[in-house]
């Protein structure tokens, strides 16, 4: 269960989400045709071993990635991917040169997007997980494609001043993401990520994020005590809140920001991907998250 103050690394708590998404994107760049190819996430794979490594290589037959919802995960993930890398990919084209990856975790975008020259890509994320991603891709010789400046920190704390102190200028537009990240977040804490965000974007910036619907609090009580029991092959409702403090979209579309909600199985759609029946735990889930994207004028 969650903590007010609580810490991980790569393989605890929420750090392990990070291996998680980034075990699923090693996955589906293995597949003929992929939606999206990070070849770094199967250098972290590899780096933390064990059934991490097992999965790439055809073992590991328990892991919960080889279940019928983890063959929906990966395809989510695909399409997830290939969506932000679009939103940076159009963001770098007009011209801005800030990148923000909120909850960074093993998102390799520093190290393999074509950035444009002058681009700064900072990282944020809790110390052990970007102390292992640094550690992981250098013991493998790889370098980032842009100016990485990593900003260790909490995201329930202050960190546009932390942001601000690692030369984030607030004056130029800059291009915001925040995937993977707010179910992680009580509701207080996302309202202080959207206003942080809104104080620190001049116009012209850019901003994306994923977000879901909660689950129905009966329902979400259940899926948590099963969890506790041990009677879930992966632990997912121990780590969330299932809070919304706002539709994203209503809540920058109301402050001058132009934004649009993708719901996913559109996305999966039309990428050619498979949309679970609605009323399987994977079609919950799909049903509930929305991509988002959004300009301030
Ligand atoms: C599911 S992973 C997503 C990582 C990355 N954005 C991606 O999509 O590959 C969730 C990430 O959120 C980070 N995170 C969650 N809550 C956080 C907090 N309060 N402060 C800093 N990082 C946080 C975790 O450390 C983890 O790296």
């Amino acid at each position: 269960m969650r903590t007010e103050n609580d810490t991980w690394d790569i393989k605890t708590s929420v750090g392990s989400t990070a291996l998680f998404v980034a075990a699923a994107r090693a996955l589906e760049a293995q597949k003929p045709h992929p939606a999206a190819v990070d070849p770094y996430a199967e250098v972290f794979c590899r780096a933390v071993g064990g059934e991490w490594a097992d999965l790439l290589d055809g073992g590991a037959p328990e892991h919960p990635l080889k279940t019928e919802f983890g063959n929906y995960f990966v395809d989510f993930q695909a399409v997830r991917t290939r969506y932000f890398d679009t939103y940076f990919e159009a963001a770098a084209a007009v011209g801005v040169r800030q990148m923000v990856l909120l909850a960074a975790g093993l998102d390799s975008r520093g190290y393999r997007l074509p950035w444009p020259d002058g681009t700064v890509v900072f990282e944020l994320d809790q110390p052990r997980v970007l102390e292992f991603k640094r550690e992981a891709l250098a013991a493998h010789g790889d370098a980032p494609t842009a100016e990485r400046r990593e900003v260790a920190v909490d995201l329930r704390n202050d960190w546009p001043q932390a942001l601000r102190d690692s030369g984030f200028d607030p004056s130029k537009p800059s291009a915001f993401i925040a995937e993977g990240l707010l179910i992680y977040l009580p509701a207080t804490a996302q309202r202080q990520l959207f206003a942080g965000i809104d104080s620190l974007a001049a116009p012209g910036s850019h901003l994306a994020l994923e977000e879901s619907v909660p689950l129905d609090a009966d329902a979400f009580k259940a899926k948590r005590e099963e969890e506790l029991a041990g009677e879930n092959d992966r632990t997912f409702y121990t780590l969330v809140y299932n809070e919304q403090h706002a539709p994203a979209h209503e809540w920058f579309g109301s402050r001058g920001w132009w934004a649009v909600a993708t719901p996913l199985p559109y996305q999966l759609r039309s990428l050619g991907r498979p949309v679970p029946e609605p009323h399987s735990e994977s079609g919950v889930m799909t049903g509930n998250i929305s991509l988002i994207s959004a300009i301030k004028d």
